[in-house]
């Protein structure tokens, strides 16, 4: 029985000779989950999961299908000998009834990570605006060297079970570069006007269908405004797609991209500092060149209520979601059944790009459970010895463990001082562009509360009060505190006049004043909140620098989350200092304070500072650990109590505890 709320989400919808049982495809979505070219037993499980979970279709990550481009952290289709991994992939994910879509794409020069990307091949040797590789400029015998193994590989899809394909033309990738006037300056065939510059993508959509046939669905990924001056921009992507609007009797969906291999990089994955869905009336203007191809909307598009709106305002026929199935592969089966506050929603942190670009694999801060097996409907082991355990704390690695513990049997009670829960993670949802956090700690409190957690909130629990518990267990999540830095002594410490930068967020949250003057930001701690406290201390002094003694900042964040936190730090004039500490603080009095540069030892001050403050680096607040196990209990600590760390630790370390008690 179909949610009546989502009529159009849950109808059937024909494609390219298929039909999709419902309108959610899986957006495209590395996963570092395959090795020497073959999937893992996580890839396996996560296709399983997001194909019971009940997404219509699945767009795979990029596929090796030419000899040039054999990266092992891709399936092998490039010949014949990886068939039967395909065949598998195909298989599980037809076995639960969707269907299989691989994507077609090469990096060409385009890098993201340090370095440069050696043996790149590109439309001009010109160098990428990430990482400066300069490709070698493919010969016209190349291309069509290429387009003829893509279009072998792609029947070598076909051949497995796959459905069809996603030719990746945004991003900044190969056939985007083509495609831009900005990297693309041949002056033969495949360059020059629109003709030229498309030719590349319009012979390889052509040479796929004649290679693939009927029915097998293509759909193209097409760059939006780019970002790059000299790009392209919305006309450019407009003539873009009316140009290949004049074959669209060989493909069969269209989406756009935003961003590329560039400063706008973070532009393809937006997040709570901007509008929700920014590009869907964007895509609703371009779907009107051709409005009889199939349209995907796109985009930090998170619940299925924004879902039904794009299919029913005329943006879009299908919706491609690819951060919220990563966090919840139910998504789709939970709003079909009326289950909506059930699914775990994708908080737009960013944090599974950087797991995939660090390169130990996709993780998700809301979702501990990625590529695990049966993630879709995850029912843990229940204990066959329930334990009372009693869990200090309300932040979220509490809350992750009680709900998870819960769920197993045990009897849980959660003791903490605040009333509310949320701990470091209630400011943070606070601050400019946290409010998605706010979901992390609501879905732990809901399914707590729903596994009867005991909650004894508002008051300090002391090891006595504990102890008079009579916990089998406790678990110590009583988070951390602001250190203090080594250039503030002991004197200036006890004053009070240098706030941390929790204790500056707090009162500023509680006023609307502007002050005149600087507020210097100390930073020695380098991830998201830091700059969103920033965002604020801009809004109520009329001037904010931030110093670090490292070389730039942001330096425990993704690129993508930095380049984001760039924009806006400087959108709002803050000042940024590197590779200086503060020295005089004394200083002060005459509203200035003493900074020296950490190499050269050279010293210089700030003008006209009213307030300092610091993010210093954190300390755990394990207090209570010594004298519980003085009284022989079985006490571990867990998250910032144990080792302040990032969310994705702390959920992570919270719920393998939750599972081994
Ligand atoms: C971890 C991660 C990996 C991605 N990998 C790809 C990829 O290989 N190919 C691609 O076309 N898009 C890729 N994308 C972009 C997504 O397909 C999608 O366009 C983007 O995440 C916006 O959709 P969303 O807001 O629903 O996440 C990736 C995004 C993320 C977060």
């Amino acid at each position: 029985m179909s949610n009546p709320r989502y009529p159009t989400l849950f109808s059937p919808f024909d494609l390219g000779g298929y039909t999709l049982r419902n309108r959610i495809i899986h957006a495209s979505i590395v996963t570092k989950y395959i090795a020497n070219n073959a999937p893992t037993e996580k890839l396996i499980n996560y296709y399983r999961s997001r194909a019971a979970g009940g997404a219509a279709a699945i767009v795979t990550e990029p596929i090796a299908m030419t000899a040039y481009n054999r990266i092992p952290t891709r399936l092998r289709a490039w010949d014949d000998v990886g068939m039967g991994n395909l065949r598998q992939v195909a298989d599980l994910v037809n076995t639960e009834g969707s269907l299989l879509l691989g994507q077609v794409q090469d990096s060409g020069r385009g890098r993201h990570g340090v370095g440069r990307n050696d043996g790149a091949v590109g439309a001009s040797a010109l160098p990428d605006d990430l990482s400066w590789t300069v490709p070698t400029a493919l010969s016209i015998g190349e291309i069509e060297a290429m387009i003829e193994a893509w279009a072998r590989g792609c029947r070598r899809l076909k051949n497995a079970g796959f459905a069809g394909v996603e030719i990746s033309a945004g991003h900044g990738h190969l056939f985007h570069q083509f495609l831009s006037p900005w990297s693309n300056r041949r002056d033969d065939e495949y360059g020059g006007d629109l003709e030229g510059r498309t030719r590349f993508l319009r012979s390889l959509i052509s040479a796929i269908r004649n290679e693939c046939g009927y029915p097998f669905i293509i759909g193209l990924k097409l760059p939006a405004d780019d970002g790059v001056v000299g790009g392209i921009d919305m006309n450019e992507a407009s003539a873009i797609a009316a140009r290949l609007a004049e074959q669209r009797s060989e493909f069969d969906s269209w989406t756009w991209a935003w961003g590329s291999h560039a400063r706008s990089l973070y532009k393809h994955l937006p997040d709570a500092h901007g509008e929700r869905h920014p590009y869907l009336a964007h895509i609703a203007e371009l779907r009107k060149i051709a409005p009889e191809v199939a349209t995907g909307g796109i985009g930090y598009i998170t619940d299925p209520n924004e879902c039904e709106t794009a299919l029913t305002n005329g943006t879009a026929d299908i919706v491609f979601l690819g951060r919220p199935l990563i966090t919840d592969p139910s998504f789709p089966n939970k709003s079909r059944v009326g289950r909506e506050a059930d699914i775990r929603y994708c908080v737009a942190c960013n944090t599974c790009w950087r797991s995939i670009i660090d390169g130990q694999g996709l993780e998700c801060d809301n979702n501990p459970r990625v590529g695990s097996p049966d993630e879709h409907e995850w029912q843990p082991i229940s204990v066959s010895n329930p334990k009372h355990i009693v869990i200090v704390g309300t932040g979220v690695a509490a809350l992750e463990a009680a709900h998870t513990a819960a769920r197993r049997g045990h009897r849980i009670t959660v003791a903490g001082d605040h009333s509310n829960v949320g701990g470091k993670t209630l400011l943070h949802a606070s601050l400019p562009g946290g409010e998605n956090l706010s979901s992390v700690y609501d879905y732990q409190y809901l399914m707590a509360n729903r596994y009867e957690v005991e909650f004894a909130l508002g008051r300090k629990a002391s090891a006595d009060d504990i102890v008079s518990l009579q916990p089998d267990v406790v678990l110590l999540a009583t988070g951390s505190r602001a250190g203090q830095p080594h250039w503030l002594d002991d004197d200036w410490a006890a004053s009070g006049l240098i706030p941390s930068l929790r204790e500056i967020a707090t009162d500023l949250l509680e006023r609307s004043d502007t002050t005149e003057g600087r507020c210097v930001l100390v930073d020695q701690d380098h991830t998201e909140m830091t700059y969103a406290v920033a965002e604020l201390l801009a809004r109520r002094f009329t001037k904010v620098t931030i110093m670090t003694s490292r070389e730039r900042l942001g330096h425990d964040m993704s690129l993508i989350n930095r380049q984001g936190s760039y924009q806006r730090l400087h959108d709002l004039g803050i000042e940024i200092l590197c590779n200086v500490e503060p020295v005089d603080l004394d200083a002060l009095e005459n509203a200035q304070l003493g900074i020296r540069n950490v190499y050269s030892g050279a010293l210089s001050h700030i003008d006209d500072v009213v307030a300092v403050t610091h993010a210093s680096s954190r300390i755990p607040n394990d207090e209570l650990l010594a004298p519980l196990q003085a009284h022989g209990l079985d006490v571990r600590t867990i998250g910032d109590s144990r080792a302040p760390r990032s969310l994705l630790a702390t959920t992570r370390e919270a719920y393998q505890v939750a599972n081994q008690l």
